[in-house]
């Protein structure tokens, strides 16, 4: 038996994770990528250290008791953390582990680019273009709207917010912002924050979601706040799908009162969306692939490895989160 650390590794990773992986622990690899049942990942689990996982395994309160008494450590190669019980993790005395920061850039980027893709109408142009209809240009076609110098709502001013904020600014967009407290005024810079729910989605033109999905936060989008919102606003998701009540964006899609949406997380995603968001041209969705960059995949392995080397160090982890 060797006496490296012993790790269930439940999804495949990038190379560069894999062979530190490799080199450094005692893997239980789960070789053909399938999505672990909470039972098989209970069974692999006996005898290792930590678990290596993805927001692809959710970790209730039920297996997180069910896991062996060696198990240590969660690390997740994720900056959410809904789909673990945090609170069955800290009675267990297991530490979580995420991947704050390394998230950030690549998920601001797939913001900005539903914003725009939504705004200026990219995958309904593109699948015109595609299907051998384009036959002229033409002045009226495929009209969209700027973005820059309009006003953008940002929903939640953790480091993605803000990190999207920045971005926004080089389309000369008006930030404001709604946040469970106001930030101090270096991290704010020029957004305004908005007290008022109210006033925060009548000022939003262009609103992007950012918060982590929370009690507080579910179902924010919903028909009562969508009628707050401008007509023809535009909105964007990047947090998680359960943040907005799909059968009323819907209903505001197929109406107008909102022109378009970019959506990167889903209710019930993947095998469960609502499949009528792909039947409507106004959509441009995308299968949760904010942190999808070369480098955010590097960073976050690493950071959770690192996290954990700490941990066994004795040292504090700064990615700990219980
Ligand atoms: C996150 O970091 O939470 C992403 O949504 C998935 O990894």
């Amino acid at each position: 038996m060797s006496d490296k650390p012993r790790i269930l590794v439940t999804r495949r990773h990038l190379a560069e994770i894999e062979a530190r992986l490799q080199r450094d622990y005692d893997i239980v690899l789960n070789e053909d990528d399938h999505i672990m049942t909470a039972s098989e990942i209970i069974g692999a689990a006996d005898g290792v250290d930590a678990l290596f996982i993805c927001v692809t395994e959710p970790l209730s309160e039920k297996t997180i008791n069910a896991l062996p008494n060696s198990v240590q450590a969660i690390l997740t190669l994720s900056v959410g953390t809904d789909h673990i019980d945090l609170a069955a993790a800290e009675k267990r005395r297991l530490a979580v582990l995420t991947t704050p920061d390394a998230v950030t850039a690549a998920t601001a980027e797939i913001g900005m680019l539903l914003l725009l893709g939504a705004a200026r109408r990219a995958p309904e142009s593109g699948r015109y273009l595609r299907a051998g209809k384009w036959q002229t240009w033409s002045p009226t076609q495929f009209v969209g709207v700027e973005i820059t110098g309009r006003p953008l709502g940002i929903f939640g001013m953790g480091r993605i917010g803000r990190t999207v904020a920045e971005r926004a600014r080089g389309f000369e967009m008006k930030v404001h912002y709604r946040n469970r407290n106001r930030l101090a005024p270096d991290l704010e810079g020029s957004a305004v924050y908005f007290n008022d729910l109210g006033e925060f989605l009548a000022a939003s033109e262009f609103l992007i979601l950012c918060a982590p999905s929370t009690p507080e936060t579910k179902g924010l989008l919903n028909a009562e706040t969508i009628a707050q919102l401008p007509d023809g606003a535009i909105v964007v998701n990047i947090a998680r799908g359960d943040l907005v009540d799909d059968a009323a964006l819907i209903a505001a899609l197929k109406s107008g009162k909102i022109a378009a949406a970019g959506l990167d997380v889903f209710n019930g995603e993947p095998a469960n969306i609502d499949r009528r968001y792909f039947r409507l041209p106004n959509v441009f969705a995308v299968p949760h692939i904010g942190s999808a960059a070369r480098q955010a995949r590097t960073a976050m392995g690493m950071m959770l490895l690192d996290g954990f080397e700490a941990l066994r160090a004795g040292q504090p982890a700064s990615n700990r989160v219980v």
